[in-house]
Protein backbone atom coordinates (compact mmCIF):
# COMPACT_ATOMS: atom_id res chain seq x y z
CA UNK A 1 0.00 0.00 0.00
CA UNK A 2 2.77 2.51 1.10
CA UNK A 3 4.79 1.27 -1.92
CA UNK A 4 1.85 2.08 -4.35
CA UNK A 5 1.09 5.53 -3.02
CA UNK A 6 5.18 6.46 -3.71
CA UNK A 7 4.38 5.08 -7.11
CA UNK A 8 2.12 7.32 -7.49
CA UNK A 9 4.07 10.76 -5.86
CA UNK A 10 6.97 10.26 -8.13
CA UNK A 11 4.91 9.42 -11.17
CA UNK A 12 2.84 12.68 -10.21
CA UNK A 13 6.00 14.64 -9.57
CA UNK A 14 6.91 13.48 -12.70
CA UNK A 15 4.28 14.58 -14.71
CA UNK A 16 4.46 17.97 -12.64
CA UNK A 17 8.06 17.99 -13.85
CA UNK A 18 7.46 17.42 -17.42
CA UNK A 19 4.60 19.79 -17.43
CA UNK A 20 6.91 22.42 -16.22
CA UNK A 21 9.11 21.70 -19.04
CA UNK A 22 7.17 21.78 -21.65
CA UNK A 23 5.04 24.41 -20.98
CA UNK A 24 8.31 26.81 -20.48
CA UNK A 25 9.16 26.51 -24.82
CA UNK A 26 5.35 26.29 -25.34
CA UNK A 27 5.38 30.34 -24.33
CA UNK A 28 5.21 32.02 -28.23
CA UNK A 29 6.19 34.95 -29.40
CA UNK A 30 3.85 34.93 -32.19
CA UNK A 31 2.66 32.20 -35.01
CA UNK A 32 4.35 32.07 -38.34
CA UNK A 33 5.27 29.11 -40.43
CA UNK A 34 8.66 28.33 -41.64
CA UNK A 35 7.41 29.41 -44.97
CA UNK A 36 6.57 32.71 -43.66
CA UNK A 37 9.58 33.06 -41.86
CA UNK A 38 11.93 32.01 -45.10
CA UNK A 39 9.71 34.65 -47.09
CA UNK A 40 10.58 37.65 -44.22
CA UNK A 41 13.79 36.80 -44.37
CA UNK A 42 14.18 36.40 -48.06
CA UNK A 43 15.88 39.30 -48.46
CA UNK A 44 18.70 38.76 -45.62
CA UNK A 45 19.48 35.40 -47.18
CA UNK A 46 19.80 36.75 -50.45
CA UNK A 47 21.80 39.77 -49.46
CA UNK A 48 24.68 38.10 -47.65
CA UNK A 49 26.84 41.32 -46.78
CA UNK A 50 26.04 44.20 -44.53
CA UNK A 51 27.47 46.56 -42.63
CA UNK A 52 28.02 46.49 -38.87
CA UNK A 53 28.89 50.10 -37.52
CA UNK A 54 30.18 50.37 -33.92
CA UNK A 55 30.44 54.51 -33.40
CA UNK A 56 29.53 56.03 -30.14
CA UNK A 57 31.30 57.85 -27.41
CA UNK A 58 34.27 55.36 -27.29
CA UNK A 59 35.22 56.42 -30.63
CA UNK A 60 36.95 59.17 -28.40
CA UNK A 61 39.83 57.42 -26.15
CA UNK A 62 39.94 54.79 -29.36
CA UNK A 63 40.97 52.05 -27.31
CA UNK A 64 37.92 49.43 -27.73
CA UNK A 65 34.20 50.48 -27.17
CA UNK A 66 34.48 48.47 -23.81
CA UNK A 67 36.75 50.85 -22.74
CA UNK A 68 34.61 52.02 -19.58
CA UNK A 69 34.77 48.53 -18.38
CA UNK A 70 38.02 47.82 -18.85
CA UNK A 71 39.29 50.82 -17.48
CA UNK A 72 37.25 50.59 -14.77
CA UNK A 73 35.95 54.37 -15.56
CA UNK A 74 33.36 56.00 -13.33
CA UNK A 75 30.03 57.02 -15.03
CA UNK A 76 31.44 61.13 -13.97
CA UNK A 77 34.89 60.60 -15.57
CA UNK A 78 33.41 59.19 -18.72
CA UNK A 79 31.44 61.90 -19.09
CA UNK A 80 34.23 64.39 -20.19
CA UNK A 81 33.46 62.24 -23.55
CA UNK A 82 30.13 63.37 -23.88
CA UNK A 83 31.06 66.88 -23.14
CA UNK A 84 33.35 66.84 -25.96
CA UNK A 85 32.22 64.99 -28.28
CA UNK A 86 32.59 66.42 -31.85
CA UNK A 87 31.89 64.73 -34.82
CA UNK A 88 32.14 67.40 -37.38
CA UNK A 89 33.07 65.47 -40.39
CA UNK A 90 29.74 63.26 -40.05
CA UNK A 91 28.78 62.64 -43.33
CA UNK A 92 26.58 59.65 -43.45
CA UNK A 93 26.30 59.54 -47.43
CA UNK A 94 29.49 59.16 -47.60
CA UNK A 95 29.36 55.95 -45.33
CA UNK A 96 26.61 54.70 -47.47
CA UNK A 97 28.37 55.52 -50.99
CA UNK A 98 31.34 53.19 -49.51
CA UNK A 99 28.74 50.45 -48.35
CA UNK A 100 27.51 50.01 -51.20
CA UNK A 101 30.92 50.48 -53.85
CA UNK A 102 31.87 47.34 -51.59
CA UNK A 103 28.80 45.66 -52.02
CA UNK A 104 26.99 46.01 -49.14
CA UNK A 105 23.29 45.56 -49.10
CA UNK A 106 22.25 46.51 -45.51
CA UNK A 107 23.83 48.00 -42.36
CA UNK A 108 23.44 47.82 -38.76
CA UNK A 109 24.87 50.88 -36.44
CA UNK A 110 25.30 50.92 -32.93
CA UNK A 111 22.16 53.20 -31.43
CA UNK A 112 23.05 52.84 -27.90
CA UNK A 113 26.31 50.44 -26.98
CA UNK A 114 27.23 49.06 -23.37
CA UNK A 115 28.55 52.85 -22.29
CA UNK A 116 24.95 53.88 -22.88
CA UNK A 117 25.16 56.80 -24.68
CA UNK A 118 22.51 57.50 -27.11
CA UNK A 119 23.06 58.08 -31.04
CA UNK A 120 18.81 59.06 -31.29
CA UNK A 121 16.58 60.97 -30.03
CA UNK A 122 15.05 60.27 -27.21
CA UNK A 123 12.58 61.25 -24.29
CA UNK A 124 14.17 59.12 -21.68
CA UNK A 125 17.32 60.41 -20.91
CA UNK A 126 19.36 63.16 -21.39
CA UNK A 127 22.49 61.19 -22.27
CA UNK A 128 22.18 61.43 -26.01
CA UNK A 129 23.52 62.88 -29.22
CA UNK A 130 21.07 66.18 -29.26
CA UNK A 131 21.75 66.88 -25.88
CA UNK A 132 26.26 66.11 -26.75
CA UNK A 133 27.30 70.38 -26.55
CA UNK A 134 29.69 70.04 -29.76
CA UNK A 135 27.46 67.53 -31.65
CA UNK A 136 23.21 68.28 -31.23
CA UNK A 137 22.16 66.03 -33.83
CA UNK A 138 19.58 62.83 -34.15
CA UNK A 139 22.89 61.19 -35.56
CA UNK A 140 20.50 58.05 -36.00
CA UNK A 141 17.94 60.07 -38.15
CA UNK A 142 20.80 61.41 -40.63
CA UNK A 143 22.27 57.65 -40.90
CA UNK A 144 18.89 56.22 -41.74
CA UNK A 145 17.90 58.54 -44.29
CA UNK A 146 21.59 58.53 -45.90
CA UNK A 147 21.74 54.63 -46.12
CA UNK A 148 17.89 54.52 -47.51
CA UNK A 149 19.08 56.99 -50.30
CA UNK A 150 21.72 54.23 -51.34
CA UNK A 151 19.22 51.38 -51.26
CA UNK A 152 20.61 49.73 -48.54
CA UNK A 153 18.66 48.11 -45.54
CA UNK A 154 18.97 49.84 -42.39
CA UNK A 155 19.06 47.96 -39.06
CA UNK A 156 19.54 49.07 -35.39
CA UNK A 157 21.80 47.47 -32.84
CA UNK A 158 20.73 48.42 -29.43
CA UNK A 159 22.34 47.30 -26.02
CA UNK A 160 20.70 45.55 -23.25
CA UNK A 161 23.82 46.46 -21.09
CA UNK A 162 23.82 50.02 -19.80
CA UNK A 163 27.00 50.81 -18.07
CA UNK A 164 25.40 54.93 -17.10
CA UNK A 165 22.05 54.43 -16.66
CA UNK A 166 21.35 54.02 -12.55
CA UNK A 167 18.91 51.61 -12.21
CA UNK A 168 21.05 49.22 -14.20
CA UNK A 169 21.94 46.76 -11.86
CA UNK A 170 25.95 46.38 -10.96
CA UNK A 171 26.78 42.58 -12.62
CA UNK A 172 30.10 41.25 -12.93
CA UNK A 173 30.45 42.62 -16.62
CA UNK A 174 29.70 46.07 -15.06
CA UNK A 175 32.71 48.84 -14.95
CA UNK A 176 31.81 49.08 -11.00
CA UNK A 177 31.67 45.41 -10.38
CA UNK A 178 33.11 45.18 -6.78
CA UNK A 179 36.22 42.78 -6.12
CA UNK A 180 34.45 41.70 -2.91
CA UNK A 181 31.25 39.98 -3.90
CA UNK A 182 29.51 40.72 -1.01
CA UNK A 183 29.43 44.40 -2.06
CA UNK A 184 26.83 43.76 -4.86
CA UNK A 185 24.02 44.13 -2.29
CA UNK A 186 25.16 47.55 -0.75
CA UNK A 187 26.00 49.21 -4.78
CA UNK A 188 22.61 47.86 -5.89
CA UNK A 189 20.24 48.54 -3.39
CA UNK A 190 18.83 51.68 -5.31
CA UNK A 191 19.17 50.19 -8.39
CA UNK A 192 15.89 49.15 -9.60
CA UNK A 193 15.83 46.84 -12.98
CA UNK A 194 11.99 47.31 -13.17
CA UNK A 195 12.53 50.69 -13.83
CA UNK A 196 15.31 49.66 -16.58
CA UNK A 197 13.26 47.20 -18.23
CA UNK A 198 11.13 50.05 -18.64
CA UNK A 199 13.53 52.64 -19.95
CA UNK A 200 14.56 49.78 -22.69
CA UNK A 201 10.88 49.40 -23.85
CA UNK A 202 10.36 53.21 -24.36
CA UNK A 203 13.86 53.47 -26.04
CA UNK A 204 12.99 50.39 -28.68
CA UNK A 205 9.31 52.26 -29.03
CA UNK A 206 10.89 55.02 -30.41
CA UNK A 207 13.82 53.63 -32.08
CA UNK A 208 10.99 51.33 -33.97
CA UNK A 209 8.28 54.01 -34.52
CA UNK A 210 10.56 57.19 -34.90
CA UNK A 211 12.30 56.22 -38.34
CA UNK A 212 9.84 54.38 -40.49
CA UNK A 213 10.47 50.71 -41.55
CA UNK A 214 13.37 48.75 -40.10
CA UNK A 215 14.60 46.14 -41.67
CA UNK A 216 16.73 44.41 -38.93
CA UNK A 217 17.21 44.47 -35.29
CA UNK A 218 20.47 43.31 -33.44
CA UNK A 219 19.94 42.95 -29.54
CA UNK A 220 23.03 42.64 -27.38
CA UNK A 221 23.69 40.92 -25.46
CA UNK A 222 22.94 37.98 -22.34
CA UNK A 223 24.99 36.02 -20.05
CA UNK A 224 22.95 34.40 -18.08
CA UNK A 225 25.07 31.51 -16.54
CA UNK A 226 27.34 31.95 -13.23
CA UNK A 227 26.69 34.68 -10.83
CA UNK A 228 25.96 38.18 -11.21
CA UNK A 229 25.17 37.83 -14.93
CA UNK A 230 22.21 38.64 -16.68
CA UNK A 231 19.75 37.13 -19.50
CA UNK A 232 15.67 36.78 -20.01
CA UNK A 233 13.99 37.83 -17.07
CA UNK A 234 16.56 40.75 -16.12
CA UNK A 235 15.14 42.00 -19.78
CA UNK A 236 11.83 40.31 -20.21
CA UNK A 237 13.17 39.22 -23.47
CA UNK A 238 9.73 38.16 -24.20
CA UNK A 239 7.93 41.12 -23.72
CA UNK A 240 10.43 42.62 -25.74
CA UNK A 241 10.48 40.36 -28.87
CA UNK A 242 6.55 40.74 -28.51
CA UNK A 243 6.87 44.28 -28.62
CA UNK A 244 9.35 44.52 -31.60
CA UNK A 245 7.66 41.91 -33.27
CA UNK A 246 4.50 44.56 -32.83
CA UNK A 247 6.01 47.23 -34.01
CA UNK A 248 7.54 46.08 -36.90
CA UNK A 249 6.18 42.53 -37.95
CA UNK A 250 8.50 42.35 -41.21
CA UNK A 251 11.54 42.93 -38.57
CA UNK A 252 14.38 40.02 -38.40
CA UNK A 253 16.12 39.65 -35.04
CA UNK A 254 19.24 38.00 -33.93
CA UNK A 255 19.70 35.52 -31.70
CA UNK A 256 21.10 37.38 -28.27
CA UNK A 257 18.10 37.89 -25.88
CA UNK A 258 18.48 34.85 -24.38
CA UNK A 259 15.18 33.06 -26.05
CA UNK A 260 16.82 29.95 -28.04
CA UNK A 261 14.42 27.75 -26.91
CA UNK A 262 11.34 30.74 -27.26
CA UNK A 263 9.53 29.71 -30.79
CA UNK A 264 9.35 33.47 -32.29
CA UNK A 265 12.80 34.59 -29.90
CA UNK A 266 15.19 34.89 -32.50
CA UNK A 267 15.55 34.64 -36.31
CA UNK A 268 19.40 33.62 -36.43
CA UNK A 269 22.60 32.82 -34.85
CA UNK A 270 25.45 35.16 -34.28
CA UNK A 271 28.82 33.39 -34.80
CA UNK A 272 31.18 36.79 -33.05
CA UNK A 273 34.47 36.66 -34.35
CA UNK A 274 34.14 32.72 -35.12
CA UNK A 275 34.88 30.80 -38.24
CA UNK A 276 32.01 28.18 -38.74
CA UNK A 277 33.36 24.69 -39.54
CA UNK A 278 30.24 24.06 -41.23
CA UNK A 279 26.11 25.29 -41.76
CA UNK A 280 25.06 25.90 -37.98
CA UNK A 281 22.28 23.59 -36.47
CA UNK A 282 20.06 23.50 -33.56
CA UNK A 283 17.94 20.30 -33.26
CA UNK A 284 19.52 18.61 -35.86
CA UNK A 285 18.08 21.39 -38.56
CA UNK A 286 20.02 24.12 -40.16
CA UNK A 287 19.50 27.73 -39.06
CA UNK A 288 20.00 31.34 -40.70
CA UNK A 289 23.54 32.56 -39.50
CA UNK A 290 26.00 35.37 -39.79
CA UNK A 291 28.91 35.96 -38.71
CA UNK A 292 29.81 39.48 -37.39
CA UNK A 293 33.61 40.67 -37.79
CA UNK A 294 35.74 43.04 -37.75
CA UNK A 295 38.69 44.75 -39.12
CA UNK A 296 41.24 44.51 -36.70
CA UNK A 297 39.56 43.33 -33.05
CA UNK A 298 37.60 45.83 -31.60
CA UNK A 299 34.29 46.77 -32.67
CA UNK A 300 34.99 50.43 -31.96
CA UNK A 301 37.26 52.82 -33.63
CA UNK A 302 41.20 51.49 -32.03
CA UNK A 303 43.46 53.83 -32.87
CA UNK A 304 46.85 51.87 -32.01
CA UNK A 305 45.48 48.45 -33.37
CA UNK A 306 47.61 46.88 -35.22
CA UNK A 307 45.68 43.34 -35.52
CA UNK A 308 44.14 44.12 -39.53
CA UNK A 309 42.98 42.13 -41.86
CA UNK A 310 44.01 42.30 -45.33
CA UNK A 311 41.38 42.69 -48.38
CA UNK A 312 42.28 39.13 -49.25
CA UNK A 313 41.61 37.60 -45.60
CA UNK A 314 38.04 39.75 -45.53
CA UNK A 315 37.07 38.22 -49.14
CA UNK A 316 37.75 34.48 -48.17
CA UNK A 317 35.82 35.19 -44.93
CA UNK A 318 32.73 36.19 -47.10
CA UNK A 319 33.38 33.67 -49.43
CA UNK A 320 33.33 31.55 -47.07
CA UNK A 321 29.90 32.45 -45.21
CA UNK A 322 28.35 32.16 -48.30
CA UNK A 323 29.80 28.37 -49.26
CA UNK A 324 28.50 27.51 -45.69
CA UNK A 325 24.95 29.26 -46.22
CA UNK A 326 25.48 32.59 -44.08
CA UNK A 327 26.13 36.09 -44.09
CA UNK A 328 28.58 38.35 -43.22
CA UNK A 329 28.17 41.64 -41.44
CA UNK A 330 31.82 43.49 -41.54
CA UNK A 331 31.87 46.21 -39.10
CA UNK A 332 33.58 49.43 -39.49
CA UNK A 333 34.80 51.48 -35.91
CA UNK A 334 34.04 55.27 -37.28
CA UNK A 335 36.66 58.08 -35.63
CA UNK A 336 35.29 60.48 -33.36
CA UNK A 337 35.24 62.99 -36.10
CA UNK A 338 32.63 60.83 -37.92
CA UNK A 339 34.92 59.61 -40.60
CA UNK A 340 36.54 55.93 -41.81
CA UNK A 341 40.38 56.14 -41.54
CA UNK A 342 42.17 54.93 -44.43
CA UNK A 343 42.84 51.55 -43.50
CA UNK A 344 38.86 50.98 -43.27
CA UNK A 345 38.62 52.62 -46.65
CA UNK A 346 41.75 50.58 -48.22
CA UNK A 347 39.54 47.43 -47.36
CA UNK A 348 36.49 48.12 -48.38
CA UNK A 349 37.66 49.71 -51.68
CA UNK A 350 39.33 46.22 -52.20
CA UNK A 351 36.34 44.54 -51.50
CA UNK A 352 34.57 46.61 -53.67
CA UNK A 353 36.55 46.02 -56.56
CA UNK A 354 36.60 42.18 -56.24
CA UNK A 355 32.64 42.50 -55.81
CA UNK A 356 32.08 44.75 -58.79
CA UNK A 357 32.90 41.57 -61.25
CA UNK A 358 32.27 38.71 -58.73
CA UNK A 359 28.93 39.60 -56.72
CA UNK A 360 27.20 36.93 -59.11
CA UNK A 361 28.92 34.32 -56.96
CA UNK A 362 27.81 36.02 -53.72
CA UNK A 363 24.25 37.47 -53.91
CA UNK A 364 21.37 34.77 -54.10
CA UNK A 365 23.84 32.00 -53.15
CA UNK A 366 24.21 29.30 -50.79
CA UNK A 367 26.30 26.04 -50.12
CA UNK A 368 26.78 24.13 -52.88
CA UNK A 369 24.03 20.92 -53.47
CA UNK A 370 25.86 17.26 -52.65
CA UNK A 371 27.59 15.80 -55.40
CA UNK A 372 30.08 18.97 -56.17
CA UNK A 373 32.99 18.43 -54.48
CA UNK A 374 35.35 21.35 -53.92
CA UNK A 375 38.63 20.87 -55.74
CA UNK A 376 41.68 21.57 -53.46
CA UNK A 377 42.21 25.14 -52.12
CA UNK A 378 39.00 26.34 -53.62
CA UNK A 379 35.89 27.20 -51.91
CA UNK A 380 32.09 26.66 -53.55
CA UNK A 381 29.00 28.62 -54.08
CA UNK A 382 26.01 27.81 -55.67
CA UNK A 383 22.87 29.78 -56.97
CA UNK A 384 19.58 27.28 -56.65
CA UNK A 385 18.04 30.14 -58.80
CA UNK A 386 20.20 30.13 -61.54
CA UNK A 387 21.97 26.96 -61.36
CA UNK A 388 25.12 28.39 -61.82
CA UNK A 389 27.87 26.85 -59.73
CA UNK A 390 30.71 29.40 -58.51
CA UNK A 391 34.64 27.71 -57.73
CA UNK A 392 36.68 30.48 -55.94
CA UNK A 393 40.20 29.60 -56.48
CA UNK A 394 42.25 30.50 -53.45
CA UNK A 395 45.14 29.09 -54.79
CA UNK A 396 45.84 29.63 -58.71
CA UNK A 397 46.54 25.97 -60.02
CA UNK A 398 48.92 26.08 -62.82
CA UNK A 399 47.19 25.36 -66.15
CA UNK A 400 44.51 22.93 -64.90
CA UNK A 401 41.72 22.17 -62.17
CA UNK A 402 40.71 18.56 -61.71
CA UNK A 403 36.79 18.70 -61.41
CA UNK A 404 36.15 14.97 -59.53
CA UNK A 405 32.79 13.64 -60.30
CA UNK A 406 31.48 16.73 -62.30
CA UNK A 407 31.47 14.83 -65.81
CA UNK A 408 28.18 14.73 -67.67
CA UNK A 409 27.04 17.87 -64.85
CA UNK A 410 28.39 21.42 -66.78
CA UNK A 411 27.43 22.52 -69.71
CA UNK A 412 29.47 25.42 -70.03
CA UNK A 413 32.52 26.67 -68.29
CA UNK A 414 33.46 30.49 -67.87
CA UNK A 415 35.95 33.28 -65.78
CA UNK A 416 33.20 35.07 -63.84
CA UNK A 417 35.10 38.25 -63.59
CA UNK A 418 35.01 38.52 -67.79
CA UNK A 419 32.63 35.88 -68.52
CA UNK A 420 35.91 34.28 -70.85
CA UNK A 421 35.13 30.87 -71.91
CA UNK A 422 37.02 27.65 -70.11
CA UNK A 423 37.86 24.44 -72.11
CA UNK A 424 37.18 21.80 -70.68
CA UNK A 425 37.46 17.94 -71.26
CA UNK A 426 40.44 15.15 -70.84
CA UNK A 427 43.65 15.67 -69.17
CA UNK A 428 46.07 17.24 -71.30
CA UNK A 429 48.62 15.29 -73.07
CA UNK A 430 52.11 15.07 -71.70
CA UNK A 431 54.89 13.38 -73.46
CA UNK A 432 56.11 11.37 -70.51
CA UNK A 433 53.06 10.06 -68.43
CA UNK A 434 49.88 9.24 -69.19
CA UNK A 435 47.20 9.99 -67.31
CA UNK A 436 43.88 8.34 -67.75
CA UNK A 437 40.81 10.92 -66.15
CA UNK A 438 38.62 8.87 -64.40
CA UNK A 439 34.98 8.80 -66.23
CA UNK A 440 33.26 10.62 -63.46
CA UNK A 441 36.40 13.38 -63.82
CA UNK A 442 36.71 16.95 -65.94
CA UNK A 443 39.69 18.57 -66.74
CA UNK A 444 38.99 22.37 -66.82
CA UNK A 445 41.70 24.25 -68.63
CA UNK A 446 43.17 27.77 -67.07
CA UNK A 447 45.54 30.38 -68.36
CA UNK A 448 49.09 29.96 -67.03
CA UNK A 449 48.83 34.31 -66.06
CA UNK A 450 46.19 34.52 -63.35
CA UNK A 451 43.85 36.74 -64.33
CA UNK A 452 43.86 40.62 -62.64
CA UNK A 453 41.51 39.79 -59.95
CA UNK A 454 42.37 38.96 -55.93
CA UNK A 455 40.82 35.27 -55.74
CA UNK A 456 39.23 34.37 -59.73
CA UNK A 457 36.10 32.83 -59.97
CA UNK A 458 35.23 30.06 -62.70
CA UNK A 459 31.33 30.28 -63.10
CA UNK A 460 29.97 26.73 -64.34
CA UNK A 461 26.41 26.43 -66.42
CA UNK A 462 25.20 23.42 -64.76
CA UNK A 463 23.36 20.80 -67.14
CA UNK A 464 19.66 20.53 -66.17
CA UNK A 465 20.28 17.06 -65.06
CA UNK A 466 23.10 17.50 -63.35
CA UNK A 467 21.15 16.47 -60.11
C1 LIG B 1 29.91 41.75 -28.06
C2 LIG B 1 30.57 42.93 -27.44
C3 LIG B 1 30.50 44.11 -28.25
C4 LIG B 1 30.15 44.05 -29.68
C5 LIG B 1 29.35 42.86 -30.08
C6 LIG B 1 29.29 42.59 -31.55
O1 LIG B 1 28.90 41.21 -27.44
O2 LIG B 1 30.14 43.18 -26.16
O3 LIG B 1 31.38 45.07 -27.88
O4 LIG B 1 29.29 45.08 -29.89
O5 LIG B 1 29.65 41.77 -29.41
O6 LIG B 1 28.90 41.29 -31.83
Amino acid sequence: MQWNMMKKTVLFLGLLLFLCQTGKSQVKIWDETEEQKQERMAWWTHDRFGMFIHWGLYAMPARHEWVMRYEKIPVEEYHKYFELFEPDLYDPHEWAKMAKAAGMKYAVITTKHHEGFCLFKTDYTDYQALNAPLCRKDLIKEWVDAFRAEGLKVGFYYSLLDWHHPDFEIDRLHPQAPKDKKDYGKLNKDRDMGRYREYVKNQLTELLTQYGKIDLLWLDYSYPGGEHGKGRQDWDSEGLLKLVRKLQPGIIVNDRADLLDVPGGWDFTTPEQYKVSKWPERDGKRIPWETCQTFSGSWGYYRDEANWKSTRQLLVLLIESVAKGGNLLLNVGPTARGTFDARVQDRLEGIGKWMAVNSPSIYGCTEAPEGFKAPENTLLTYNPETKRLYIHLLDYPVERLLLEGYAGKVKYAQFLHDRSELKFGEAPFSITYQEELKEEDLSLELPVIKPDVEIPVIELILDEDAF
